[in-house]
């Protein structure tokens, strides 16, 4: 029996922190191939800003916004049923939002680790906890996960950033292996970057020395999602030769 399929234009997508870095390439991606987009994150002026500029690019709206904390439980449980309530589905969640707390092994401290813990790891699993029914009441969705090259090597500089994307990659795994044994419809992929250069992020600029343009990351988004509903890509790393 074949898998039900969705065209990326008739999909909502879900994209956090999509107002800035990747998550904004990642969303500008998703709007011109004619998703609908909501762009999540703390600072409500920012993701204004962006989802006016990227509706003005793609000449429709197709770019709104909602402020949360995903650090907080119940600011997640309301952004999913606003996008429910709304267009009655989320076909594609991006697990994008995260930062680093600069701390080595010897500085590190409780609220750093809590921080980034919170943010990278805890949220990401509450907000799939609150989407995964609406997906597999569709019987189609997308998950796609912004680990890093830190979820694949540590780095002495960003011991608790890395713990937090090594378990995000353990957490997918675990994720895939339980819409594998349900039988949903539902791809999980993960993203693996090195460095991406998001301030030089127009067309004509040049990435710095050792990092990748923020355009890849959204190029291999659409090529990733546009395999057939069978195929996953399971970890993609992508980083400057
Ligand atoms: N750039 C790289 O070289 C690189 C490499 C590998 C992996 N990554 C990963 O890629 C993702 C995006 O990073 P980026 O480079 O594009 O940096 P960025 O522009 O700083 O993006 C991080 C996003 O996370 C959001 N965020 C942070 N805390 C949040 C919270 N409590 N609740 C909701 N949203 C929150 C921020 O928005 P607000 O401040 O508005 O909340 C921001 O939009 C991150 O997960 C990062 O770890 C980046």
């Amino acid at each position: 029996m074949g898998f039900k399929t969705k065209a990326l234009s008739d999909q909502i997508a879900l994209v956090t922190g999509g107002g800035t870095g990747i998550g904004r390439a990642f969303s500008e991606g998703l709007a011109a191939a004619g998703a609908r987009v909501v762009i999540a994150s703390r600072r409500d002026e920012v993701l204004r800003n962006t989802a006016e500029e990227l509706n003005k690019q793609c000449g429709a709206e197709r770019v709104f916004t909602y402020a949360f904390d995903i650090r907080d439980q119940s600011q997640i449980d309301s952004l999913i049923k606003e996008v429910v309530g709304k267009w009655r589905s989320v076909d594609l969640l991006i697990n994008n939002s995260g930062l680093a707390v600069p701390e080595t092994a010897g500085e590190i401290t409780e609220d750093g680790w809590d921080k980034v813990m919170e943010t990278n790891l805890r949220g990401v699993m509450q907000l799939v906890r609150a989407a995964l029914p609406y997906m597999i009441e569709n019987d189609f969705g997308d998950i796609v996960n912004v680990s890093s090259q830190a979820g694949k090597h540590g780095y002495a500089d960003v011991p608790s950033y890395c713990a937090s994307k090594f378990g995000l990659l353990g957490y997918a795994e675990a994720l895939r292996d339980h819409v594998r044994k349900t039988g949903a419809n539902i791809r999980v992929f993960n993203f693996c970057p090195g460095l991406v250069d998001v301030a030089n992020s127009q067309p004509d600029q040049v990435p710095r020395e050792g990092s990748i343009h923020v355009r890849n990351m959204a190029r291999t988004l659409i090529y990733a999602l546009g395999l057939d509903r069978n195929v996953v890509l399971e970890d993609i790393n992508l980083y400057s030769r």
